[in-house]
């Protein structure tokens, strides 16, 4: 019998700066200057070592290899291939690209790269980062070095992870790097991350219009508790600034006028004539990335227009854990999985078909492997078959879902939480970097070769 190939993709998927290590072969980053601000990574740990991936990227493909996926999800890190953000490009940091795009293509597995995940060189942080307009250039000759070097091999292109933590954690919370705290320079780094990506998909798509462009982006799914207008205003500010700002302005329907509002003054003299034009560049896809949802409820005594950073963080609250916590304290909610691919793909056809970018969940997992030498992740594997069957009921729907990778395929350095918090599929012990395979990657593997076996 010939099998029929699927359409659908499996994969796993990684950023530089969590997993890269090799601090000595790159350009200097914001995160890693915000690493050493006493307290702002709550371990006091650093992106120079994590999980040595540089040097062990063969182990690592194997391991995707064994796993059986069909792609594999990693970012560039700017500052490995052009260490000050601009001018030379480094062929040592292309070189490591390079030999990883061809150890995964030899192992059967095509690669899908992000051009952004945060790791911004530090020196264009120094002329303003992404709240100045100059880093969207340097963004776009950035990504067509990139392409340069390895669009023969890479055909799925994504240009942002996650732009509106970027912005909004970045210099609205200060709670990621470059730990700016100011509204104003929030709402330009949204617009400029924005434009890069408008603009480096229509200077890469003149180059190759074969390969396939898309952003990821962490799409919230927020609820309202009650019917309260205070409650339903929260709700919807939020939405504006975490989820319509970015899917309306990519679908080509500008910013949305409610959200303006919010936004207001300090989008004045940011938007240039023809940007919107620009950040409307069609997609090929949409990535999506998916934790949790959230239940929320106004807090008491606010108004919703009060405040600027992410309207509702601060006026509503997490009301219910759900079906329990994750060790982030996220809830575990697999049905507001299948809401947001529902919403997006119905509200924004346009920028469909839909690939799940990212989706898993941190424990605190046994350090010990079983008899069988495999780490047992009881609650991973409880939320990786929950939000798998979400996943399937929107595929059961009819929803233009087309992939899944899942988050992450090694446990890494989760941010401003350091190397505490573990969402690998694979166990890294940090001190000796081995790798030690979860019973939640064997659900995973079992999983991809059964719906493989089914299509
Ligand atoms: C999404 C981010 O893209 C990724 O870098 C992070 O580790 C996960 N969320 C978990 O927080």
């Amino acid at each position: 019998m010939v099998q029929l190939p699927t359409t659908f993709t499996w994969g796993a998927a990684t950023a530089s700066f969590q997993i890269e290590g090799d601090r000595a072969g790159r350009g200097e980053t914001v995160w890693d200057a915000f690493c050493r601000v006493p307290g702002a990574v709550s371990d006091g740990t650093d992106g120079d070592v994590t999980c040595d991936h540089v040097h062990r990227y063969a182990e690592d493909v194997r391991i995707l290899s064994d796993l059986g996926v069909d792609a594999y999800r990693f970012s560039v890190a700017w500052a490995r291939v052009q260490p000050t953000g601009r001018g030379d490009f480094s062929a040592d940091g292309l070189g490591f690209y390079d030999r990883l795009v061809d150890e995964l293509l030899g192992a059967g597995i095509e690669p899908w790269l992000t051009l952004y995940h945060w790791d911004l060189p530090l020196e264009l942080q120094h002329l303003g980062g992404w709240a100045s307009r100059r880093t969207v250039d340097a963004y776009v000759e950035y990504a067509l070095g990139v392409q340069d070097a390895l669009g023969d091999r890479v055909k799925r292109w994504a240009t942002h992870n996650e732009p509106w933590c970027a912005a909004w954690l970045g210099y609205g919370a200060g709670i990621h790097a470059p730990g700016v705290r100011d509204h104003a320079l929030a709402t330009r780094a949204t617009h400029h991350l924005l434009l890069s990506h408008g603009r480096a998909v229509a200077a890469m798509r003149e180059v190759d219009p074969d390969a396939a462009y898309g952003i990821v982006l962490n799409l919230d799914h927020g609820r309202a508790v009650d019917g309260e207008q205070v409650t339903l205003d929260a709700v919807r500010h939020r939405d504006g600034v975490r989820n319509r700002v970015w899917l309306d302005a990519l679908a080509g329907r500008g910013y949305p006028a409610d959200t303006v509002e919010l936004l207001h003054p300090h989008l004045d003299g940011a938007v240039a004539e023809g940007d919107m034009e620009q950040i409307a560049t069609p997609v090929d896809f949409i990535g999506l990335n998916y934790y949790n949802d959230a239940l929320l409820e106004a807090a008491d005594g606010r108004t919703p227009t009060a405040d600027l950073l992410q309207p509702g963080l601060e006026l509503v609250r997490d009301a219910d854990p759900g079906e329990g916590a994750t060790a982030m304290g996220w809830p575990v909610t697999p049905s507001g999985f299948t809401d947001i691919i529902r919403r997006t793909l119905t509200e924004y056809p346009e920028l469909g078909p839909l690939y799940v970018t990212e989706n898993g969940s941190a424990w605190d997992d046994d350090a010990t492997p079983a008899e069988d030498g495999v780490i047992e992740d009881t609650p991973r594997v409880g939320y990786l078959h929950a939000h798998l069957e979400a996943l399937a009921a929107a595929r059961a729907e009819g929803l233009d879902v087309r992939g899944y990778f899942a988050w992450s395929l090694l446990d890494n350095f989760e941010w401003a939480l350091g190397l505490s918090k573990r969402f690998g599929l694979v166990r890294v012990d940090f001190e000796t970097q081995q790798r030690t395979v979860k019973r939640s990657w064997q659900a995973y593997r079992d999983a991809i070769a059964a719906d493989k076996a089914s299509a």
